[in-house]
Protein backbone atom coordinates (compact mmCIF):
# COMPACT_ATOMS: atom_id res chain seq x y z
CA UNK A 1 0.00 0.00 0.00
CA UNK A 2 0.92 3.34 -0.85
CA UNK A 3 2.13 5.82 1.91
CA UNK A 4 -0.44 8.05 0.37
CA UNK A 5 -3.17 5.57 0.04
CA UNK A 6 -4.76 7.18 2.90
CA UNK A 7 -5.69 9.52 0.84
CA UNK A 8 -7.95 7.94 -1.48
CA UNK A 9 -9.30 5.60 1.20
CA UNK A 10 -10.64 8.76 3.37
CA UNK A 11 -12.08 10.20 -0.23
CA UNK A 12 -13.49 7.52 -2.15
CA UNK A 13 -16.45 6.79 0.24
CA UNK A 14 -17.09 10.32 1.15
CA UNK A 15 -17.66 11.16 -2.70
CA UNK A 16 -20.02 7.34 -2.93
CA UNK A 17 -21.98 8.88 -0.70
CA UNK A 18 -22.28 12.64 -1.55
CA UNK A 19 -21.43 12.27 -5.15
CA UNK A 20 -24.28 14.52 -7.23
CA UNK A 21 -26.46 12.51 -9.11
CA UNK A 22 -25.29 14.82 -12.14
CA UNK A 23 -26.70 13.26 -15.35
CA UNK A 24 -23.40 12.53 -17.09
CA UNK A 25 -22.48 10.51 -14.47
CA UNK A 26 -25.13 8.05 -15.67
CA UNK A 27 -23.34 7.30 -18.71
CA UNK A 28 -19.51 6.10 -19.59
CA UNK A 29 -20.13 7.33 -23.41
CA UNK A 30 -16.19 8.87 -23.92
CA UNK A 31 -18.72 11.51 -26.32
CA UNK A 32 -21.05 12.58 -23.81
CA UNK A 33 -18.73 12.45 -20.91
CA UNK A 34 -16.31 14.63 -23.00
CA UNK A 35 -19.09 16.69 -23.81
CA UNK A 36 -19.79 17.27 -19.99
CA UNK A 37 -15.95 17.96 -18.96
CA UNK A 38 -15.54 21.00 -21.78
CA UNK A 39 -18.94 22.69 -20.50
CA UNK A 40 -17.61 22.51 -17.21
CA UNK A 41 -14.41 23.98 -17.99
CA UNK A 42 -16.10 27.18 -18.69
CA UNK A 43 -18.74 27.33 -15.93
CA UNK A 44 -19.56 25.92 -13.07
CA UNK A 45 -22.54 22.59 -12.70
CA UNK A 46 -25.39 24.14 -11.48
CA UNK A 47 -25.39 26.59 -15.04
CA UNK A 48 -23.70 23.86 -16.86
CA UNK A 49 -26.08 20.98 -16.52
CA UNK A 50 -28.64 23.01 -18.44
CA UNK A 51 -25.71 23.59 -21.00
CA UNK A 52 -25.01 19.68 -21.41
CA UNK A 53 -28.61 18.66 -21.44
CA UNK A 54 -29.69 21.02 -24.67
CA UNK A 55 -26.37 19.65 -26.03
CA UNK A 56 -27.16 16.03 -25.53
CA UNK A 57 -30.41 16.13 -26.67
CA UNK A 58 -29.54 17.80 -29.97
CA UNK A 59 -26.99 16.02 -31.06
CA UNK A 60 -27.07 12.87 -28.59
CA UNK A 61 -23.91 10.91 -31.18
CA UNK A 62 -21.11 12.34 -32.14
CA UNK A 63 -22.38 12.08 -35.60
CA UNK A 64 -25.20 14.44 -34.59
CA UNK A 65 -22.84 16.74 -33.74
CA UNK A 66 -20.50 16.32 -36.56
CA UNK A 67 -23.14 17.04 -39.29
CA UNK A 68 -24.04 20.72 -37.29
CA UNK A 69 -23.47 24.07 -39.00
CA UNK A 70 -21.48 26.15 -36.55
CA UNK A 71 -23.81 28.95 -36.32
CA UNK A 72 -26.08 26.16 -34.21
CA UNK A 73 -23.39 25.17 -32.23
CA UNK A 74 -22.09 28.82 -31.32
CA UNK A 75 -26.29 29.39 -30.43
CA UNK A 76 -26.44 26.32 -28.12
CA UNK A 77 -22.90 27.29 -26.37
CA UNK A 78 -24.53 31.45 -25.84
CA UNK A 79 -22.96 32.56 -22.41
CA UNK A 80 -21.02 30.05 -21.52
CA UNK A 81 -18.40 32.77 -23.36
CA UNK A 82 -14.29 31.41 -24.90
CA UNK A 83 -16.41 30.63 -28.17
CA UNK A 84 -13.27 28.77 -29.82
CA UNK A 85 -14.40 25.77 -27.34
CA UNK A 86 -17.30 25.65 -29.00
CA UNK A 87 -15.57 25.71 -32.47
CA UNK A 88 -13.55 23.01 -30.88
CA UNK A 89 -16.02 20.96 -30.11
CA UNK A 90 -17.30 20.94 -33.56
CA UNK A 91 -14.04 20.22 -35.27
CA UNK A 92 -13.27 17.35 -32.60
CA UNK A 93 -16.19 15.62 -33.57
CA UNK A 94 -15.57 15.84 -37.12
CA UNK A 95 -12.08 14.79 -36.23
CA UNK A 96 -13.59 11.56 -34.80
CA UNK A 97 -15.87 10.59 -37.47
CA UNK A 98 -12.90 11.13 -40.09
CA UNK A 99 -10.03 9.24 -38.47
CA UNK A 100 -11.49 7.36 -35.83
CA UNK A 101 -14.93 5.89 -37.69
CA UNK A 102 -17.36 7.98 -35.29
CA UNK A 103 -16.03 6.16 -32.24
CA UNK A 104 -15.20 8.21 -29.81
CA UNK A 105 -11.36 7.15 -27.90
CA UNK A 106 -10.69 6.78 -24.33
CA UNK A 107 -6.91 6.48 -25.28
CA UNK A 108 -4.66 9.67 -23.86
CA UNK A 109 -2.82 9.89 -26.67
CA UNK A 110 -6.03 9.79 -29.49
CA UNK A 111 -7.69 12.02 -26.98
CA UNK A 112 -5.10 14.69 -27.02
CA UNK A 113 -5.06 14.44 -31.11
CA UNK A 114 -8.73 16.00 -31.11
CA UNK A 115 -8.98 19.97 -31.61
CA UNK A 116 -9.36 21.68 -28.11
CA UNK A 117 -8.51 18.43 -25.72
CA UNK A 118 -5.55 18.87 -23.65
CA UNK A 119 -4.37 17.08 -20.45
CA UNK A 120 -7.29 17.77 -18.43
CA UNK A 121 -10.18 16.75 -20.60
CA UNK A 122 -7.84 13.63 -21.97
CA UNK A 123 -7.22 13.05 -18.41
CA UNK A 124 -10.62 12.95 -17.39
CA UNK A 125 -12.49 11.10 -20.45
CA UNK A 126 -9.65 8.62 -19.97
CA UNK A 127 -10.43 7.98 -16.38
CA UNK A 128 -13.88 8.15 -16.40
CA UNK A 129 -14.92 6.06 -19.11
CA UNK A 130 -12.11 3.94 -19.59
CA UNK A 131 -10.47 3.75 -16.13
CA UNK A 132 -6.93 4.94 -17.39
CA UNK A 133 -4.50 5.87 -14.83
CA UNK A 134 -4.16 9.24 -15.30
CA UNK A 135 -4.95 12.13 -12.84
CA UNK A 136 -6.82 15.19 -13.41
CA UNK A 137 -5.59 18.58 -12.19
CA UNK A 138 -7.80 21.29 -12.55
CA UNK A 139 -9.06 24.50 -10.31
CA UNK A 140 -10.35 22.26 -7.49
CA UNK A 141 -7.53 19.89 -7.55
CA UNK A 142 -4.91 22.63 -7.34
CA UNK A 143 -6.99 24.35 -4.45
CA UNK A 144 -7.68 20.56 -2.46
CA UNK A 145 -3.74 19.52 -2.43
CA UNK A 146 -2.54 22.93 -2.01
CA UNK A 147 -4.69 22.86 1.20
CA UNK A 148 -4.72 19.55 2.31
CA UNK A 149 -0.31 18.96 1.81
CA UNK A 150 -0.24 23.02 2.74
CA UNK A 151 1.96 23.63 -0.82
CA UNK A 152 2.52 27.20 -1.08
CA UNK A 153 3.77 26.68 -4.82
CA UNK A 154 2.51 28.86 -7.20
CA UNK A 155 -0.28 27.15 -9.11
CA UNK A 156 0.50 29.28 -12.35
CA UNK A 157 4.34 28.43 -12.99
CA UNK A 158 5.22 26.19 -14.62
CA UNK A 159 7.59 24.45 -11.39
CA UNK A 160 4.04 24.50 -9.65
CA UNK A 161 2.05 22.90 -12.24
CA UNK A 162 4.83 20.54 -13.08
CA UNK A 163 4.61 19.97 -8.87
CA UNK A 164 0.51 19.55 -8.22
CA UNK A 165 0.78 17.03 -11.18
CA UNK A 166 3.06 14.79 -9.99
CA UNK A 167 1.71 14.72 -6.68
CA UNK A 168 -1.63 14.14 -7.89
CA UNK A 169 -0.16 11.38 -10.33
CA UNK A 170 1.10 9.82 -7.32
CA UNK A 171 -2.46 9.94 -5.04
CA UNK A 172 -4.32 8.54 -7.84
CA UNK A 173 -5.77 5.46 -6.87
CA UNK A 174 -5.05 2.86 -9.67
CA UNK A 175 -7.97 0.56 -8.96
CA UNK A 176 -10.44 3.28 -9.43
CA UNK A 177 -9.01 6.28 -11.31
CA UNK A 178 -12.55 7.48 -12.46
CA UNK A 179 -13.74 7.66 -9.35
CA UNK A 180 -11.28 9.20 -7.57
CA UNK A 181 -10.80 12.07 -10.08
CA UNK A 182 -13.78 13.26 -9.42
CA UNK A 183 -14.00 12.69 -6.11
CA UNK A 184 -11.28 15.47 -5.59
CA UNK A 185 -13.30 17.48 -7.86
CA UNK A 186 -15.98 17.16 -6.47
CA UNK A 187 -14.44 17.94 -2.91
CA UNK A 188 -13.39 21.33 -4.21
CA UNK A 189 -16.53 21.93 -5.37
CA UNK A 190 -18.85 21.02 -2.13
CA UNK A 191 -16.32 21.21 0.66
CA UNK A 192 -13.06 22.73 -0.10
CA UNK A 193 -14.46 26.00 -1.80
CA UNK A 194 -12.11 28.69 -2.12
CA UNK A 195 -14.37 30.65 0.20
CA UNK A 196 -15.84 29.70 3.45
CA UNK A 197 -14.77 25.59 2.70
CA UNK A 198 -16.91 23.12 4.86
CA UNK A 199 -13.90 21.58 6.98
CA UNK A 200 -16.36 19.83 9.63
CA UNK A 201 -17.78 18.17 6.53
CA UNK A 202 -14.36 17.33 4.74
CA UNK A 203 -12.81 13.28 4.83
CA UNK A 204 -9.60 14.78 4.63
CA UNK A 205 -9.82 17.25 7.31
CA UNK A 206 -7.47 15.69 10.23
CA UNK A 207 -4.86 15.11 7.67
CA UNK A 208 -4.90 18.69 6.30
CA UNK A 209 -2.17 21.30 6.75
CA UNK A 210 -4.01 24.33 5.74
CA UNK A 211 -6.23 23.52 9.00
CA UNK A 212 -3.51 22.98 11.22
CA UNK A 213 -1.75 26.10 10.80
CA UNK A 214 -4.33 27.92 9.99
CA UNK A 215 -3.35 29.13 6.21
CA UNK A 216 -6.61 27.84 4.56
CA UNK A 217 -7.28 31.62 3.12
CA UNK A 218 -3.75 31.75 1.92
CA UNK A 219 -3.88 28.45 -0.65
CA UNK A 220 -3.18 27.93 -3.29
CA UNK A 221 -0.89 30.49 -4.06
CA UNK A 222 -0.84 32.51 -7.52
CA UNK A 223 2.24 34.36 -8.53
CA UNK A 224 0.67 37.26 -10.51
CA UNK A 225 -2.47 38.00 -12.01
CA UNK A 226 -2.81 37.90 -15.49
CA UNK A 227 -2.75 41.56 -17.47
CA UNK A 228 -5.90 42.68 -18.42
CA UNK A 229 -6.41 44.92 -21.19
CA UNK A 230 -8.87 47.61 -22.36
CA UNK A 231 -11.01 48.27 -25.39
CA UNK A 232 -13.36 50.41 -26.51
CA UNK A 233 -16.26 49.20 -28.61
CA UNK A 234 -18.89 51.54 -30.08
CA UNK A 235 -21.65 49.83 -30.99
CA UNK A 236 -24.25 51.20 -33.80
CA UNK A 237 -27.71 50.76 -33.16
CA UNK A 238 -29.36 51.48 -36.56
CA UNK A 239 -33.44 50.11 -36.60
CA UNK A 240 -35.24 50.11 -39.26
CA UNK A 241 -38.51 51.47 -39.60
CA UNK A 242 -39.89 47.75 -40.07
CA UNK A 243 -38.81 46.74 -37.11
CA UNK A 244 -35.23 45.63 -38.57
CA UNK A 245 -32.02 46.03 -36.66
CA UNK A 246 -28.47 45.97 -38.69
CA UNK A 247 -26.10 42.73 -37.28
CA UNK A 248 -22.32 41.85 -37.97
CA UNK A 249 -20.75 38.95 -37.73
CA UNK A 250 -17.25 38.94 -35.70
CA UNK A 251 -14.30 37.03 -37.87
CA UNK A 252 -10.42 37.44 -37.64
CA UNK A 253 -8.81 36.33 -35.05
CA UNK A 254 -10.85 38.02 -32.05
CA UNK A 255 -13.39 37.77 -28.75
CA UNK A 256 -16.37 36.43 -30.24
CA UNK A 257 -15.22 35.10 -33.59
CA UNK A 258 -18.40 33.81 -35.21
CA UNK A 259 -21.26 35.38 -33.07
CA UNK A 260 -23.34 38.31 -34.35
CA UNK A 261 -23.26 41.83 -32.89
CA UNK A 262 -24.64 45.02 -33.65
CA UNK A 263 -22.04 47.22 -36.51
CA UNK A 264 -18.91 48.10 -34.31
CA UNK A 265 -16.10 50.87 -34.37
CA UNK A 266 -13.15 50.12 -31.90
CA UNK A 267 -11.54 53.30 -30.73
CA UNK A 268 -8.22 53.91 -28.60
CA UNK A 269 -10.01 55.68 -26.26
CA UNK A 270 -13.54 56.89 -25.65
CA UNK A 271 -15.48 58.55 -28.56
CA UNK A 272 -17.65 61.54 -28.68
CA UNK A 273 -20.76 62.24 -30.61
CA UNK A 274 -18.53 64.15 -33.59
CA UNK A 275 -16.07 61.56 -33.97
CA UNK A 276 -18.56 58.88 -34.34
CA UNK A 277 -19.88 61.12 -36.69
CA UNK A 278 -17.05 61.90 -38.67
CA UNK A 279 -15.61 58.20 -38.58
CA UNK A 280 -19.17 56.95 -39.91
CA UNK A 281 -19.20 59.71 -42.80
CA UNK A 282 -15.51 58.73 -44.01
CA UNK A 283 -16.80 55.14 -44.24
CA UNK A 284 -19.77 55.41 -45.82
CA UNK A 285 -20.95 58.71 -46.61
CA UNK A 286 -22.75 61.88 -45.00
CA UNK A 287 -25.90 61.88 -43.30
CA UNK A 288 -25.67 60.18 -40.23
CA UNK A 289 -27.37 61.40 -36.76
CA UNK A 290 -26.95 60.23 -33.29
CA UNK A 291 -30.50 60.08 -31.30
CA UNK A 292 -28.80 59.55 -28.08
CA UNK A 293 -26.06 57.00 -26.26
CA UNK A 294 -26.10 54.76 -23.59
CA UNK A 295 -22.90 53.47 -21.94
CA UNK A 296 -20.09 52.64 -21.30
CA UNK A 297 -21.56 49.14 -20.01
CA UNK A 298 -18.42 47.30 -18.97
CA UNK A 299 -17.80 43.93 -19.82
CA UNK A 300 -15.50 41.51 -18.45
CA UNK A 301 -13.38 38.72 -20.02
CA UNK A 302 -10.54 37.01 -18.60
CA UNK A 303 -7.97 39.03 -20.46
CA UNK A 304 -10.09 41.61 -21.23
CA UNK A 305 -12.31 44.53 -20.07
CA UNK A 306 -14.55 45.68 -22.79
CA UNK A 307 -16.41 49.30 -22.19
CA UNK A 308 -19.37 49.40 -24.71
CA UNK A 309 -21.12 52.39 -26.26
CA UNK A 310 -24.09 51.84 -27.54
CA UNK A 311 -24.91 55.16 -30.50
CA UNK A 312 -28.44 55.57 -31.34
CA UNK A 313 -28.55 56.34 -34.77
CA UNK A 314 -30.39 57.38 -37.98
CA UNK A 315 -28.50 56.46 -41.15
CA UNK A 316 -28.76 58.35 -44.35
CA UNK A 317 -31.32 58.21 -46.30
CA UNK A 318 -29.33 56.27 -49.05
CA UNK A 319 -27.87 53.93 -46.57
CA UNK A 320 -28.20 50.92 -48.99
CA UNK A 321 -26.75 47.42 -47.16
CA UNK A 322 -23.17 48.24 -46.27
CA UNK A 323 -20.57 45.08 -46.69
CA UNK A 324 -20.75 42.30 -44.37
CA UNK A 325 -23.77 44.08 -42.78
CA UNK A 326 -27.25 42.29 -42.75
CA UNK A 327 -30.41 43.57 -41.59
CA UNK A 328 -32.08 40.62 -38.97
CA UNK A 329 -35.85 41.34 -37.59
CA UNK A 330 -36.67 40.91 -34.14
CA UNK A 331 -37.64 37.61 -34.29
CA UNK A 332 -34.70 36.81 -36.32
CA UNK A 333 -32.00 37.67 -33.43
CA UNK A 334 -32.94 34.69 -31.37
CA UNK A 335 -31.77 32.14 -34.34
CA UNK A 336 -29.07 34.04 -33.90
CA UNK A 337 -25.56 33.62 -31.49
CA UNK A 338 -24.80 36.57 -29.68
CA UNK A 339 -22.41 37.55 -27.07
CA UNK A 340 -24.15 38.14 -23.45
CA UNK A 341 -23.47 42.21 -23.75
CA UNK A 342 -25.35 42.49 -26.86
CA UNK A 343 -28.00 40.06 -25.46
CA UNK A 344 -28.83 42.20 -22.14
CA UNK A 345 -29.06 45.28 -24.21
CA UNK A 346 -31.23 44.50 -27.12
CA UNK A 347 -33.35 42.95 -23.83
CA UNK A 348 -33.69 46.69 -22.30
CA UNK A 349 -33.32 48.28 -25.52
CA UNK A 350 -36.25 46.17 -27.43
CA UNK A 351 -38.11 49.19 -29.25
CA UNK A 352 -36.97 51.21 -32.17
CA UNK A 353 -35.27 54.30 -31.88
CA UNK A 354 -36.99 56.99 -30.39
CA UNK A 355 -39.43 54.43 -28.61
N1 LIG B 1 -15.68 19.51 -12.63
C1 LIG B 1 -15.37 19.23 -13.90
N2 LIG B 1 -15.55 17.95 -14.17
C2 LIG B 1 -15.99 17.38 -13.05
C3 LIG B 1 -16.36 16.08 -12.70
N3 LIG B 1 -16.31 15.10 -13.60
N4 LIG B 1 -16.74 15.85 -11.44
C4 LIG B 1 -16.78 16.86 -10.55
N5 LIG B 1 -16.48 18.11 -10.82
C5 LIG B 1 -16.08 18.38 -12.07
Amino acid sequence: MSTTSWFSRALLPWYREHARALPWRATKDPYLVWLSEVILQQTRVDQGTAYWLRFADRFPTVQALAKASEDEVLKLWQGLGYYSRARNLLTAAGQVVADHDGRFPTDLAELKGLKGVGDYTAAAVASICSERPVAVVDGNVYRVLARVFGIDMPIDTSAGSAHFKELAGALLDPKHPGDHNQAVMELGALVCKPRDPACSACPLAARCIARRTDRIADLPVKAGRTKVRTRHFNYLDIRTGSGGIWFQQRSGRDIWRGLYELPLLESEGPLTERRVVARLSEQMGPGWVVEGVHGPVKHLLSHQRILARFWKLTPPRDLGTPEHWTLVSRTGIDALAVPRLIERYLTEHPGPIGA
